[in-house]
């Protein structure tokens, strides 16, 4: 049976390339960064090259990369940093109705031990209203985190307006970039940002390593401690295999990051286009244009989406219904609640994420099996 990938959200297949580039980490080139011997000397160049690759993609310095194991603790070590280290300034934090758990979950066990935090909604199409952020704004507000775009409907926030209401007030401004570095254009001096979380498995990098950009002369502190990694902001023994590979898959998506974000949209508009024309009642979840050049997140009525997602699984094509972290959760997804669905209608979602080796014949394919899987369900459906 043809095997199908469609869930890039959810995480991507390693690029040989990147493969090949960590094999040597594991055998020949082993050493601790920090020994001083020569196996300790080549691990710490490979650190500091592979600091300088992935500061590359985001037009960062180097010395304002931090490697942490991926997007889930670069999030914790910006919210929490930030927090610990200008609670004395104040412990009003804002974020948004629709980021990652890695953020909610953060914000409430911070809520938990006496920050307090308000979460501004955003619009039907998944936009966050950058007036009442504006609104929110305390004088005790420390931080403001925001994601650069949406895991599961793909809409990108106005980063920059954001940043400039941040910088104007004097707080400190987080995006969670993981889900748009590496696919669409990221310049944080550009976008104003002073924290920003990546993670290299979506990126076809290895999965548990991931980095936090922390522009220089940001307060804040570590919340792990141990040995003197990382500027003191991570400790423990650098994962070298890891962040080479992370640095490659980070060279790689810049160099192809215009022709493949151009083709990806194509792809994608193609994708929507040909359900939306094929399936009565369907509908598309999120912004129709500002969204991830690789996201279509769709809505069939009166079907429900895991039922799809495993009718589909069986003709061997992988796609998701919501975040795969939330994925064993019964509730509807939080991110459809907030743009307003009603809770039958964000059941009947489905994420498609794109990946740069999916072509148009595996679009025709998905197409035609939805057709034909909404189809019997609904026939089956006591809803119609
Ligand atoms: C927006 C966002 N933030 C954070 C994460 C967590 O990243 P990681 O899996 O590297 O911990 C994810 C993963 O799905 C994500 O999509």
């Amino acid at each position: 049976m043809k095997r199908i990938y469609m869930d890039h959200s959810a995480t991507t297949p390693t690029d040989p390339q990147v493969v090949e580039a960590m094999l040597p980490y594991f055998t020949d080139k082993f050493g601790n960064a920090s020994s001083l011997h020569s196996f300790g000397q080549e691990a710490a160049e490979s650190l500091e090259k592979s600091r300088q690759q992935v500061a590359d993609l985001i037009a960062a310095k180097p010395g304002e990369i931090v490697f942490t194991s991926g997007g889930t603790e670069s999030d914790n070590l910006a919210i929490k940093g930030i927090a610990y280290q200008n609670s004395k300034r104040g412990k009003h934090i804002i974020t948004s109705t629709i980021e990652h758990p890695a953020v909610l979950n953060t914000c409430a066990y911070l809520e938990k031990a006496g920050f307090e935090v308000t979460y501004v909604p955003v619009d039907i199409d998944g936009i966050l209203d950058v007036a009442e952020l504006e609104n929110a704004i305390r004088d005790d507000t420390i931080l403001i985190t925001v994601m650069h775009a949406n895991n599961e409907i793909g809409t990108i926030q106005p980063i920059s307006d954001i940043s400039k209401i941040s910088k104007e007030k004097g707080i400190y401004f987080h995006t969670d970039a993981v889900q748009s570095v590496g696919k669409i254009p990221v310049d944080v001096k550009e976008l104003g940002i002073d924290l920003l979380s990546i993670s290299s498995h979506k990126i076809h990098g290895p999965k548990g390593i991931g980095a936090l950009y922390i522009k220089k002369g940001t307060c804040i502190q570590a919340i792990a401690h141990g040995g003197e990694h990382e500027g003191r902001l991570r400790a423990g023994t650098e994962n070298i295999p890891g962040i080479v590979g992370f640095a490659k898959a980070t060279t790689l998506a810049k160099e192809s990051l215009e022709v493949d974000s151009k083709r990806l949209t194509e792809l994608r508009d193609l994708l929507i286009k040909k359900v939306l024309d094929s399936i009565e009642y369907s509908y598309l979840n999120g912004h129709p244009t500002k969204r991830l050049p690789n996201n279509a997140n769709l809505r069939f009525s009166f079907v429900e989406g895991e039922a799809m997602l495993l009718s589909l699984d069986m003709k061997g094509i992988a796609v998701s219904t919501a975040s795969a972290c939330s994925s064993k959760s019964l509730e509807p997804s939080h991110v459809l609640k907030a743009i307003g669905l009603r809770p039958e209608d964000a059941y009947g979602s489905l994420r498609i994420s794109l990946g740069k080796n999916n072509t148009c014949e595996e679009v025709d394919y998905v197409v035609e099996s939805l057709i034909d899987v909404v189809a019997k369900l609904r026939d089956m459906s006591p809803l119609v």
